[in-house]
């Protein structure tokens, strides 16, 4: 490579910001919703997506044409948007959502990507990034703490609008993944045997609530904070516990855990697998879901998702903290006695579930 084009791909890096705070900036103003009609999702000018936007959110004055193309425009080109140039005009261009794009639009459920990105990038949380350097001279304390004094589960039993953008995030990550596993996924026992179902961290508890809804037999617990599950809905065969896994984790036959070990160290990991272990009866299974980090640094796309999730972890979630390997989770697992050890893969690209028993 020469010095140009070095120089070019680190300007790139610099200001690489400008990505996701654009896709912010879309979300924040029903931009995918608005050029995707329902379906239709023709072309849209800037000037027509400004009388959209301005009618959605009942503004007084028209949304800035200019400023709102310049957004679409980087959309575009990190494939977000298609960009359209209208006939006869070298200026007049219009947009509509690629595939990528349509990750953005609210489902039925009113879940989308767009709940995730409105809650990485909401002021508390850009607030802890300044902190990411000092993580490096002194891991003890995660730059979130830094920034507010606090680490972010606690935050969230503060802040009620930041604890809801949680749920709806991991909601909108987890159920098409839940959804994956279930059209594959044998392992959650027969249909109408009567069992109970805990899932450790389950937030909104939707996770549980879609598993209790394909096996009716199963009674579902969602163990989460008490924070947590204040804020939680009601699901049908769905009981909320509140409470903290480091002391204990709720009784059932089938322990499922998913996207909560990466929150944590080594040593507090080992805490929560021996409360799950304990919570279970001889040949009682448990089910975790992590994501799995690649041991090669290389530049395919997924690896580089678990590389800036996992600088994500970092910056957010407890001290030494980390995404791991898929042996990393299994020696983890082994070391508190869980046996049997069995991974499935591809219900999307990132997460693997991994089968133990005790
Ligand atoms: C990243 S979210 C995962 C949510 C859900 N399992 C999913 O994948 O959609 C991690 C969850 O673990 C919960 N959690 C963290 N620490 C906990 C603790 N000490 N006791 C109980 N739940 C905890 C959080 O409140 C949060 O809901």
């Amino acid at each position: 490579m020469e010095n140009k084009e070095a120089r070019l791909r680190m300007m790139y890096l610099a200001n690489l910001i400008s990505v996701p705070m654009a896709l912010h900036a879309a979300v924040k103003l029903s931009i995918p919703d608005l050029v995707w009609q329902g379906g239709a999702n023709l072309p849209i000018s800037p000037k027509q997506l400004a009388a959209l936007i301005q009618s959605k959110l009942g503004l007084a004055t028209e949304p800035d044409t200019a400023n709102l193309q310049r957004i679409l425009q980087v959309l575009a080109s990190h494939g977000v948007f298609e960009e359209v140039l209208e006939s006869g005009s070298q200026a007049a261009k219009a947009f509509r959502l690629t595939h990528i794009g349509q990750t953005l639009v609210p489902d039925e459920q009113g879940l989308s990507l767009g709940a995730y990105i409105l809650r990485n990038y909401q002021d508390a949380f850009v607030q802890a990034w300044p902190h990411l350097h000092e993580s490096v001279l002194d891991p003890r304390q995660e730059p979130f703490k830094r920034a507010h004094g606090v680490p972010v589960y606690d935050y969230y039993a503060r802040d009620s609008t930041c604890n809801l953008l949680m749920q709806k995030a991991m909601s909108s990550i987890s159920l098409p993944f839940l959804r994956a596993v279930l059209d594959s996924y044998d392992g959650f026992g027969s249909e109408g045997l009567k069992r109970i179902i805990v899932d450790v961290g389950g937030s909104s508890g939707s996770c549980v609530a879609m598993i209790v809804d394909r096996y009716p037999g199963l009674q579902g617990i969602n163990f989460d904070l008490p924070q947590v599950v204040a804020d939680a809905p009601q699901h049908k065969g769905v009981t909320h516990i509140g409470g903290n896994m480091f002391d204990y984790v709720p009784e059932g036959d089938i322990i499922f855990m998913k996207s909560v070990l990466n929150s944590y160290s080594d040593e507090e990991c080992k805490k929560v697998l021996e409360n799950c272990h304990k919570a279970l009866p001889e040949n009682g299974k448990f089910i975790l879901c992590d994501m799995a980090m690649p041991r090669v640094s290389d530049d395919s796309e997924r690896t580089r998702m678990l590389l800036v999730f996992d600088i994500f972890l970092m910056t957010f979630h407890a001290a030494n903290c980390r995404n791991r390997t898929e042996s990393e989770n299994r020696k983890l697992c082994e070391a508190v006695g869980f046996t049997g050890f069995k991974a499935f893969y591809n219900f999307d690209h990132f997460t693997t579930l991994m089968e133990f028993q005790k």
